[in-house]
């Protein structure tokens, strides 16, 4: 089972306890839910989320991502997909957690939908070599 969440184009995500003070969009849920298929693909229909000041304080903004919880038994795993390019990529201290394996949890931009959205693809490694970052 694959759920993701992000925040809306303000950089607000749909949460109570989000401590980000910009406004909700009443026309994004923020988040989501779907099984994976008998091949491990999963698919999901989202906006491009915002970045949003993380830390005032220290002016620290997080990058544009989405969360994404995998669910299967009675394991839970929680990453986060990046999108290139980003602005504040290099001062995120979650990215820079990635070290090595940063390249590996960008979404690769595939193409464009049928109504002009852009389309991502991003697999999702559980063990082995080349496996995703998992928060704890
Ligand atoms: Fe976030």
């Amino acid at each position: 089972m694959v759920d993701i969440w992000n925040a809306n184009k303000w950089g607000r995500c749909t949460h109570v306890k989000d401590p980000v003070r910009e406004r909700l969009d009443p026309n994004f849920l923020g988040f989501g839910r779907t099984m994976t298929d008998e091949t491990g693909r999963y698919r999901f229909r989202t906006i491009m989320p915002g970045s949003y000041l993380a830390r005032p304080d220290i002016d620290r903004w997080r990058p544009a991502h989405v969360h994404v919880s995998i669910r299967g038994g009675s394991a839970r795993l929680i990453a986060q997909m990046y999108f290139q390019g980003d602005p504040h990529l290099a001062r995120d201290p979650m990215f820079i957690l990635l070290g090595e394996a940063q390249g590996r949890h960008f979404g690769n931009r595939v193409g464009q939908g049928a109504e002009g959205e852009t389309l991502y693809s991003w697999d999702i490694m559980i063990g082995g070599r080349n496996t995703a970052y998992f928060e704890s």
